[in-house]
């Protein structure tokens, strides 16, 4: 539908900025992101592009406070520095920066890429977010990463040094991966952490290379129960060094929780700009999803010939809005506040949910409902997908 592309928004008028970067030195057999190696990528066309989409989305979201940027992949430590830099320097251009805005890079711990670290800074850089994924070259092998043990470290030393904050993920649950070894390797990632950690259980997405080696049976994954086990121990293990769990899977000491991701599950605002890069955007007091075109050189083309590459562009309706609320907000610890409810739908907690979906989950203690808001208990936090089915279908 047709959209007022010069209105500013009422009410909130934060936003958030994603930039995606598809490219990568190799792909990982476990990954389903929108991620491509390619021999040589032309930085100035790929720049150029990113800044043209970045004037378009600037177009209508002008006046806006820019609280947040991500720069996702793929491997955006493969950008160029310059190119990062640039988009930085485009984005303060078009919307007023928070004092405390977040900018964060997602980097692979080999060392060509570290050694990107202080350009990255100086250009504006100031959170990194490493994927480190294991410490041991063993499980490094068979998660098929291009990394070692020691550059993890290495890259891990490095961020602490250069940047104010940093983060790195871990997947757990992998083969063969037992309560005792995974304590073991826990322990030593919050030795090794700064304030921030995304421990992520291994997922065996359809159309990958671990999809088909498992099916052939190259591998067995822990069983559920025992998924849940390795869950809980993380649990446990992250409350007693101070980094508890703020989402399912991120953890965080209290104040330096990622606030970009904040945004998405608060059902804040934020512009998508890059190859298959999604974004949410109110315009007229409606909500837009947006997607861009997912292929790097079908977008690329598409943004040199029409300055954007927007492949969908569609207004949420109430009902769509109010399920995507609860399927944001109840991700978090915190759950769904009373307050972010309101400012998103219109509508307060009750009005929105069914007693009688409502009330089995609260009876058998999945589910807080009270003055703060809507929020998992942890055990309804190991079968959110299921609460969510029963809450909202
Ligand atoms: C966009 S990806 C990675 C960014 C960066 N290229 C890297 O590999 O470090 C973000 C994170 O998702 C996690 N991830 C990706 N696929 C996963 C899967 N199938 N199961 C569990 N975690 C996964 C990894 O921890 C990864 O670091
Ligand atoms: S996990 Fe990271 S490096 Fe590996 S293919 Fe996915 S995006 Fe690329």
């Amino acid at each position: 539908m047709p959209i007022d592309e010069n209105s500013d928004r009422a009410g909130d008028d934060t936003l958030a900025l994603y930039v995606h970067w598809p490219f990568c030195l190799s792909r990982c057999p476990y990954c389903d992101f929108n991620a491509h190696v390619r021999e040589t990528i032309d930085q100035t066309r790929w720049r150029d592009a990113l800044l043209a989409e970045l004037s378009y989305w600037a177009n209508q979201t002008s006046g806006r406070t820019l609280t947040s940027i991500f720069f996702g992949g793929g491997t955006p430590s493969l950008m160029d520095p310059t190119t990062t830099g640039a988009v930085i320097d485009s984005a303060a251009k078009h919307w007023s920066f928070a004092n405390d805005i977040e900018i964060t890079l997602e980097a692979n711990p080999t060392s060509i890429e570290a050694a990107k670290f202080t350009d990255l800074k100086a250009a504006g850089v100031n959170r990194v977010s490493i994927g480190v994924q294991a410490l041991d070259n063993d499980s490094l092998k068979f998660l098929g990463r291009g990394h070692d043990r020691d550059q993890a470290l290495a890259a891990l030393k490095l961020a602490e040094q250069t940047f104010p904050r940093f983060s790195f993920d871990l997947i757990y649950a992998r083969p063969g991966q037992t309560r005792s070894s995974w304590t073991n390797e826990l322990k030593e990632a919050l030795s090794l952490a700064g304030d921030h950690l995304s421990l992520y259980q291994l997922t065996i997405e359809k159309g990958t290379p671990f999809f088909a080696d498992e099916r052939a049976g190259a591998f067995v994954l822990p069983e559920e129960n025992n998924a849940a086990e390795l869950f809980d121990v993380t649990q446990k293990i992250c409350d007693q060094h101070g980094m508890p769990a703020y989402e399912i899977s991120n953890h965080a000491r209290p104040g330096s929780e990622c606030r970009h991701n904040i945004t998405y599950w608060e059902g804040g605002d934020y512009v998508g700009a890059g190859p298959g890069a999604h974004g949410r955007l109110t315009i007229n007091n409606a909500v837009h999803a947006t997607e861009q075109i997912p292929g790097p050189e079908n977008w690329l083309e598409e943004v040199e010939a029409s300055g954007h590459a927007t492949r969908n562009r569609t207004a949420i309706d109430a009902d769509g809005r109010v399920e995507e609320i609860f399927m944001m907000g109840l991700r978090l610890t915190n759950g769904l506040s009373r307050d972010v409810f309101w400012a998103r739908t219109g509508m307060e907690l009750e009005d929105a949910l069914e007693p009688r979906r409502l009330r089995p989950l609260l009876t058998a203690n999945y589910l807080i409902l009270d003055s703060a808001g809507l929020r998992t208990t942890s055990e309804g936090r190991l079968r959110l997908n299921a609460i969510l089915a029963a809450l909202l279908t």
